[in-house]
């Protein structure tokens, strides 16, 4: 359903147009870099045109919002600790975050709706809570930290602040060379020659479940015991060979963090340089990494990147996010953007039924809703 639709029934569902204010946050693709954002790596993704939209009315002391795809509403009571329980966890982590960082929050009644699916890889989660964030601070800048801290309380997963840095801070057209250690950000544009197709297997993995944190314990384990052997401050600061004392699975983890560091900074050389093929080999190269070292694929996850790279036009395709199950995203040539979309979901959907494809582009990071797309997207509400 487009944009405006959406913002259209949200409108109507609550009721009120004094003080309605109608935002939107995207979710996010990361182009490569992963795993290593919480290892204080650099790493760069882009905020993409799947969104949660929140319509919101102010409303003393409560934040009460109901969502097109929750069958019941989220409510967190101001003047208490919220209750952290189904998807009003999110809403519930938000509001405590933001308090205990010291930014105000204000009631309000809003609906909202996501087009991002759900534990894919795609950051729904981040944006969520910062659909949440702007409409309970009227959009006051909020520091990714804080919302990553809102997605610890929510999940106990110990992220790190890459989906929240884009989310926030997305720029359309561009990717952004995050780095993790610093926070500073540099906005790159994207050839227009170049295309992305997520491919979704439909799989879905539960970031609670454990294995995101137990692999970041092994690689945080493993890249603490470098740092002491060697004197290394940064994952650039090793060599792939680093890794070799480390006992495994730790060895297999920071080689891949230290070789997917190397494969970040090859792809803004490559980015810069226009480079599409040198491109798509490192987002391959960083699947089989992913694969191979790290061991966050699956099955249908490599099923669908080896189908979507048969495909004419494809450059290289990889995991995206966490991994488990969920997304793969490619880098295509701009022209056969829509039908590598369509012949990878041709090609899967036999293997795996739930399959969906789609383009996606890298756009504004969350904010007010009508600056979507320019003027072309939603305005705010009578
Ligand atoms: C999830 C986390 C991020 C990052 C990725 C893997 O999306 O929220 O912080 O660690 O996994 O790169």
């Amino acid at each position: 359903m487009p944009s405006e639709e959406r913002l259209r029934r949200l409108v109507e569902r609550i009721e009120a147009r004094d003080g309605l204010h109608l935002w939107r946050a995207p979710g996010r693709v990361n182009l490569i870099g992963e795993h290593i954002d919480y290892l204080g790596g650099r790493v760069l993704p882009f905020a993409c045109d799947r969104e949660v939209l929140l319509a919101a009315v102010p409303h003393p002391g409560e934040v009460v919002l109901s969502s097109l795809e929750e069958p019941e509403p989220a409510v967190v009571p101001l003047d208490e600790e919220p209750e952290l329980a189904g998807w009003t966890r999110y809403v519930g982590g938000v509001v405590s975050a933001l308090r205990e960082a010291g930014l105000g929050v204000r009631g309000v009644r809003g609906a909202l709706s996501s087009s991002i699916p759900v534990g894919a890889g795609l950051s729904s989660s981040a944006a969520l809570e910062a659909a949440v964030a702007l409409a309970v601070t009227d959009a006051r800048p909020v520091p990714p930290e804080v919302l990553r801290e809102a997605e610890y309380r929510a999940t106990g997963v110990p992220c790190g602040v890459m989906d929240q840095a884009a989310v926030l801070g997305g720029r359309a057209g561009h990717a952004l060379l995050l780095d993790c250690r610093t926070g500073e950000v540099e906005a790159l544009r994207l050839p227009e020659s170049l295309g992305f197709v997520v491919v979704d297997t439909g799989t879905r993995r539960r970031l609670t479940d454990g294995r995101y944190a137990e692999r970041q314990r092994e690689v945080v384990r493993a890249f603490e015991a470098a740092q002491r052997r060697t004197g290394a401050e940064r994952l650039d600061d090793l060599r792939p060979s680093g890794a070799d004392e480390v006992e495994e699975p730790g060895r297999r983890r920071l080689r891949h963090a230290i070789t997917e560091q190397g494969r970040v900074d090859e792809a803004v050389r490559a980015l810069r340089a226009g480079d599409l093929e040198a491109l798509g080999a490192l987002l391959d190269a960083s699947h089989a990494s992913l694969r191979d070292d790290f061991e966050v694929s699956s099955e249908p996850l490599d099923d669908a990147v080896d189908a979507v790279r048969s495909i004419d036009g494809c450059l290289g395709a990889r995991l995206v996010g966490a991994g488990f199950a969920g997304c793969v995203v490619a880098a295509v040539r701009a022209e056969a953007t829509e039908g590598v979309a369509a012949e990878a979901s041709r090609l899967i959907e036999g293997r795996l039924p739930g399959v969906r494809s789609f383009p996606v582009q890298a756009v504004d990071g969350a904010g007010p809703a009508e600056d979507v797309r320019g003027g072309t997207g939603p305005r705010r509400g009578p």
